[in-house]
């Protein structure tokens, strides 16, 4: 737990810094800057985190590697939202190994969820006595002082904290792209959904204070940046730890009222936190992006409730109703979980009902993974592992017939296109977003990227469009 208070905090960990930067200033001969290579696995949370961590070693001084072979520290930020991953890492973790007796200054550092279970820690403390440095989720921001310590202490550096109530602001961070950024507003989660295990390794929830939030997408602004997303993995309760008094749909408003800002988004939502205020916000302000990411996890209402969702799936269907009156044309996504224990196949019809229903434009859809430490893990009926496979291959095929009849609603209309980056496969192809998170593939100059432009939507290829810029 942190004993300095978040401005302390902060000025000890810039000082840390500069450490740094002296100390490999005073090793490094012929200009030589050491390197740093992150692996960054889950969510939008931990992508925000590796941001943070490379901008504390970019100001330490370090360059990017785009390889872990070619890099002086290696970083794992892991996910440990399904069980497989921690076995998938470890495998990694062996091949950072035969890399490290190759040059065995290599330091190796892991952390983000996994870290924040002790059985896990314990794992790399006895097995992997060869893992350098390991913290966890809430003092990322300590990343300095760890890496310090490790060098100028000779052996294993553990550190991981069980929970923080401090939140420190203003530290440095590196963005993967210019024109858009995320924004945390909030951490932590106190849903508690039967299968997940991320109130445990991410903690109680913790809103940021408006104003530093303001600050924070003000400065980004000032950067150039067009995009903000608000980050938290449950945005519609921001604001309920605050003294202030403040809804996350005053939030986005105040948010999108910042000169330079032309866009803004937000992930994810909890349907049961869903408010009638956000929905007329939405309609109402077109900085906020025709998108809504409401997460369904099942369609029969008995499931709903063993997974401590708090919602039926009538009043989902009333949000979506309310949502699409209030936005129209709005693009709505979810994730779903096939396979929880108990699923009969009755259940998962009413989950086929739904997507039938609401017509996604994507789901992401998960098979259930028996994740050690949750409630649900410990019950009776896990469905067996064919019947699971059946039912999820139905899904999806079902999900990608409805999403591409979905998407035919935007052929021929002519959109505003964030122009994002080159087309990975095809020479002189731009690839830009919508407003409603769905991609457009379109001819364009690489001097496009960071802009926002008319597009003509020509073509549905069922998960995202190809289109046309007028007029260039
Ligand atoms: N806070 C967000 C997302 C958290 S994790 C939310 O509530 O929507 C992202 C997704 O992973 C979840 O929406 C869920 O569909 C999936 N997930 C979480 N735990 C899982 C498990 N044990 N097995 C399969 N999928 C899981
Ligand atoms: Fe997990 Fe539920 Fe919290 Fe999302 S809302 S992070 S699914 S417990
Ligand atoms: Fe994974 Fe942690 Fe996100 S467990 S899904 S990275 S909050």
């Amino acid at each position: 737990m942190a004993e300095r208070t978040s401005a302390e905090e902060r000025l000890i960990q810039l000082e840390y810094i500069e450490k740094l930067r002296s100390f490999y200033e005073s090793r490094i001969t012929a200009g030589n800057a050491p390197s740093y290579h992150i692996e960054t696995l889950g969510c939008q949370m931990n992508v925000k985190d590796s941001e943070k961590l490379a901008g504390i070693l970019r100001d330490a001084g370090f360059v990017f590697a785009a390889s872990e072979e070619d890099a002086d520290l290696v970083l794992y930020n892991t996910c440990t939202v399904r069980e497989n991953a921690n076995q998938r890492m470890y495998g990694r973790l062996g091949r950072l190994q035969y890399l490290k007796k190759q040059r065995p200054e290599m330091l190796i550092a892991v952390c983000g969820c996994m870290m924040q279970e002790p059985d896990e820690v314990a794992c790399i403390r006895e097995k992997y006595g060869f893992v350098d440095i390991v913290f966890g989720t809430h003092n990322v921001f300590r990343l300095a002082e760890l890496l310090y310590r490790r060098l100028t202490e000779e052996k294993q550096v553990i550190e991981v904290w069980e929970g923080t109530e401090e939140i420190v602001e203003d530290l440095p961070a590196v963005r993967k792209y210019p024109f858009k950024a995320g924004v945390n507003i909030m951490f932590g989660c106190n849903n508690f959904c039967s299968y997940c295990i991320v109130p445990y390794v991410r903690g109680r929830e913790r809103s940021r204070e408006s104003r530093e939030i303001l600050h924070e997408v003000e400065k980004l602004a000032g950067e150039g940046v067009k995009e903000i997303m608000l980050l938290g993995q449950n945005v519609n309760s921001y604001g309920h730890t605050l003294e202030e008094g403040i809804s996350f749909a005053e939030l986005l408003r105040m948010c999108a009222s910042v000169p330079g800002i032309e866009r803004i988004r937000f992930m994810t939502s909890h349907p049961k936190d869903l408010s009638d205020e956000l929905i007329a916000v939405m309609g109402e302000d077109r900085k906020i992006c025709d998108h809504f990411h409401l997460p369904l996890q099942s369609g029969s209402d008995r499931i709903l409730k063993a997974m401590n969702r708090r919602y039926t799936r009538e009043q989902y269907l009333t949000l979506v109703e309310k949502l699409r009156k209030a936005v129209p044309g709005i693009s709505v996504t979810t994730d779903i979980i096939v396979g929880f224990p108990g699923e009969t196949e009755e259940d998962f019809q009413d989950t086929m009902d739904m997507v039938r229903r609401v017509r996604y434009d994507s789901v992401f859809t998960f098979i259930y993974s028996k994740r050690t430490g949750t409630p649900a893990a410990r019950l009776p009926d896990q469905v067996p592992e064919d019947v699971v496979k059946d039912r999820f291959d139905r899904l999806l095929r079902l999900v990608q017939e409805t999403a591409a009849e979905a998407l035919d609603r935007n052929v021929g209309k002519l959109l505003p296109v964030l122009a994002e980056e080159k087309n990975r496969r095809e020479e002189g192809m731009l690839t830009g977003r919508l407003t409603n998170n769905l991609t457009v593939n379109f001819c364009g100059g690489e001097e496009l990227i960071g802009q926002i432009i008319p597009v003509r939507i020509t073509e549905n290829c069922g998960f995202y469009y190809l289109g046309e810029t007028e007029g260039r």
